[in-house]
């Protein structure tokens, strides 16, 4: 006898079901990151006071629960593949024609603080709400250039966050798993993610040796056009902890030997999905995560110069090589970028200069960096909650014969 084929209305059926009892509390936590006991609970009571006042000054209606669930669950790998699995032809880099000088963005700026020599600087005094286009462009250079800026007070509405974002990258990640900021007349996800330890813990124990899972990553690396800036807001900031880290991918390849460069260069590295979804043709083989090929060597399309693109938490493997040499390539490319303090910035978010009933916003791009949230303080005691807005830019490419950072501007190896 022939063996019995799941048809395509059989596992439409069993995933409906199965979608229907993750978002009322009963789902497996094999599903991915996202979806698990709880998912779909209403979380809106729990929001900090400061992450409260900010939605009711801005219009965002938390009356039907919160965050926002999508309400049909993207669950197939195929699925979820198509999304965005293109590139975008109106898709403009920003910070390529803008002023070298910046002088209109630096001109607003109190100070420009540099918080490191070569990663990381703060624009004190500025409000991102403020910037017109030809600034939001010298910014896009200036993230470019420093990896990751920062703004501290800041009035933000989600809304105007996710307008910034759509200047960056035309398209914005819309991601079909995650919880999100219900906007006002927006169907579906709405590019405003929900960035809350108390929800994206839900019911995991979280104890001091089993953290909530920290780990040095690039977000959302499987896309197909790649992430180019990430927007992190803070509307709650937690007294203690909480800090961010970010390690420089342009540093992290000036690291190596120029024969070890060589070596890279041109290399591709497979990249997954922080998600997982169904395989329709092996749905009892379990979910899977997307899996992306991207240069393992890129070149930023605004400074030119060439930055590893590898991280811990996503990159799985680099194509060509014996599965045991890939392991110990990355194993060592990622000691690079993760044990070399001098190439990265850590940011903590309530400091001094912070006003904590205000917002600070960290701006960084995931092509030439890596980042780790550090996962220290007390959901309950001393909350912290954000919005990202992740803009997608043109699929990451390696131009050979570009330079590193250090070669460019004519330092010293
Ligand atoms: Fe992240």
């Amino acid at each position: 006898m022939a063996p019995s084929v799941t048809s395509e209305t059989q596992v439409n059926d069993i995933v409906d079901k199965y979608s229907k009892l993750v978002l009322k509390g009963e789902g497996s936590p094999q599903l991915g990151q996202s979806i698990q006991d709880g998912f779909g609970d209403d979380y809106s009571s729990e929001l900090p006071e400061t992450t409260k006042r900010r939605f009711e000054k801005y219009g965002i209606d938390i009356s039907k629960g919160y965050p926002k669930r999508p309400e049909k669950l993207t669950l197939f790998l195929d699925e979820a593949e198509k999304i965005r699995n293109g590139p975008d032809p109106d898709y403009v880099e920003r910070g390529v024609n803008a002023d070298p000088e910046k002088k209109a963005l630096f001109a607003k700026a109190k100070e420009v603080r540099h918080l490191t020599k070569y990663v990381g600087t703060e624009l004190v005094g500025v409000q991102l709400s403020e910037l017109n286009e030809k600034e939001l462009d010298e910014l896009a250079l200036l993230v470019s250039e420093r990896v990751v800026v920062f703004f501290r007070n800041q009035d933000l509405a989600p809304q105007k966050q996710l307008e910034i974002g759509q200047f960056f990258g035309n398209n914005v990640e819309k991601h079909p798993l995650a919880g999100q900021v219900p906007l006002p007349g927006v169907e579906g996800p709405t590019g405003l993610t929900t960035i809350w330890g108390k929800f994206n813990r839900r019911n995991r124990d979280v104890t001091f040796k089993q953290r909530g899972g920290a780990i040095w990553h690039t977000d959302l690396d499987h896309e197909f056009r790649g992430p180019s800036i990430t927007h992190l807001h803070l509307d709650a900031i937690p007294k203690f902890g909480g800090d961010t880290a970010w390690t420089s991918g342009y540093a992290a390849y000036d690291k190596l030997s120029p024969e070890f460069q060589k070596f890279l260069d041109g290399k591709v590295a497979v990249h997954r999905s922080q998600n997982k979804y169904y395989d329709k043709n092996n749905i009892l083989g379990g979910p899977k995560h997307i899996e992306r090929e991207h240069p393992l060597v890129v070149t930023h399309p605004v400074t030119g110069w060439k930055a590893l693109f590898v991280n811990r938490g996503h990159t799985l493997r680099i194509k060509d090589l014996e599965p045991e040499e890939s392991r110990v390539v990355l194993n060592y490319l990622y000691e690079v970028l993760e044990k070399n303090l001098d190439i990265q910035v850590r940011f903590t978010w309530a400091n001094e200069t912070q006003d904590r009933s205000l917002g600070a916003s960290a701006i960084w791009d995931n092509r030439i960096s890596a980042h780790y949230a550090i996962d220290d303080y007390d959901d309950e005691e001393d909350p912290r909650h954000g919005t990202r807005v992740t803009s997608l830019g043109a699929p990451p490419v390696f131009v050979p014969g570009s330079k590193s950072q250090r070669e460019s501007l004519g330092l010293k190896p």
